[in-house]
């Protein structure tokens, strides 16, 4: 690994750093293929050797918390706690939409001590919490509590993923510290542009962006490719399918990836790559979490802080996206809709009792 660069590093409070390439670990959970659990972990060791030392979570990510634990454990071991001290874990806190109108303060207490003990840390690293539908339940008062739990020392910070722009005004206004917030923000959608931003720079929250390469499709495999429909291999190219569709279809994709690729070539470097660099240029953006099934794509996400892109470039990027459409809403707003095409393929209630 030493012939690639480790990512740059990101100051999130004094003595907090992460990787300004974050793994995502959703692949992991189901839905992408099977996934050989002791090679998951020996994947984790490559990532954090290699420099990508911060991974993004779930506590609905079905085994996954399990395996950071067993990945970290391993560090331990072999790299020592100088090296372990370097990992970062950020998990989600996300009850079951079934729950929301009778969650108690034991019940969220519960799966924060459910995730401290499948990671095998005393204190979280970052919670970020997010909530399925503002109208069940008191979103509100759950976000105090988890306020409540970093002060009593369960989690280190309180962050957020999915809520609007008045929701996490409405945060803030309460008293609940977000460090950071967790969305949907690549070349395809800027909807954290719109009114968050504004908001999030006056708070000093900063961003961790998914989607960065959605799910695959930025990237040079489907350069040049028909639109496969939907003929489509797993639910993250499912859920990115339907962005591109709104932007303005297949063939304004395939005129962003023909730019992408121009300006990978300027950088000998590959489309996912630019994508996710392009993403780091923007303003409040600590880092881009980019999912991982196994290590195919390590060498390549690596090279994505070292990535400089000119402003040139970055123009002629935003020059075909102004040939689609913003997405409606604000951020999360389509997915809110569990009636729409967007909402219609989650999965609401993953966040099963521990056996
Ligand atoms: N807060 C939320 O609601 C939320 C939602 C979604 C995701 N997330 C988090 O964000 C992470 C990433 O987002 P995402 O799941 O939407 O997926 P993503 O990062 O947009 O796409 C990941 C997939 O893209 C492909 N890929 C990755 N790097 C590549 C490269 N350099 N070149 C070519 N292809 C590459 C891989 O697919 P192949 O292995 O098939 O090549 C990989 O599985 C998740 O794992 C999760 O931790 C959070």
């Amino acid at each position: 690994m030493t012939e690639y660069p480790r990512p740059d590093r990101f100051s999130l409070a004094p003595g907090y750093e992460i990787s300004r390439v974050l793994r995502g670990n959703w692949q992991l959970a189901g839905g992408h293929g099977a996934v050989d659990r002791a090679e998951a972990v020996e994947d984790m060791i490559a990532f954090a050797d290699a420099g990508i030392t911060t991974f993004d979570c779930a506590d609905i990510y079905t085994g996954v918390e399990e395996l950071i634990g067993q990945f970290r454990a391993q560090y331990l071991n072999r790299r020592g706690a100088e090296a372990l001290a370097e990992v970062r874990v950020h998990t989600k806190c996300v009850p079951d939409l079934s729950k929301l109108g009778t969650l108690t303060r034991d019940q969220l207490q519960d799966t924060i001590d459910r995730s401290r003990r499948r990671l095998g840390v005393e204190r979280l690293d970052l919670v970020q919490f997010h909530w399925w539908d503002y109208a069940a339940g008191d979103w509100l008062q759950a976000a105090q509590w988890l306020e409540e739990f970093r002060i009593e020392g369960r989690l280190q910070f309180v962050s957020g993923t999915n809520f609007d722009t008045d929701h996490v005004s409405a945060m803030l206004a309460a008293g609940v510290p977000l460090r950071t917030m967790q969305v949907q923000y690549s070349l395809l959608d800027r909807r954290p542009e719109k009114r968050m931003a504004e908001l999030a720079g006056e708070a000093g929250i900063n961003f961790l962006c998914y989607g960065t390469v959605a799910g695959g499709f930025l990237s040079d495999r489907w350069l040049g490719q028909p639109d496969p429909g939907a003929e489509i291999e797993n639910r993250s190219l499912i859920k990115y399918k339907l962005i591109i569709e709104d932007i303005g279809g297949w063939d304004l994709f395939q005129a962003l990836l023909v730019t992408l690729r121009r300006i990978a070539d300027a950088h000998g470097t590959d489309i996912a790559t630019v994508a996710s660099a392009a993403l780091l240029t923007r303003p409040l953006v600590a880092g881009v979490i980019v999912g991982a099934r196994n290590r195919a794509h390590l060498a390549s996400n690596l090279a994505i802080s070292a990535l400089k892109l000119r402003a040139i470039e970055l123009a002629e990027i935003d020059a075909v996206l102004a040939q689609g459409r913003d997405l409606e809403g604000d951020v999360y707003t389509l997915e809110r809709d569990r009636t729409g095409r967007h909402g219609a393929i989650m999965k609401y209630n993953l966040n099963k009792e521990e056996a």
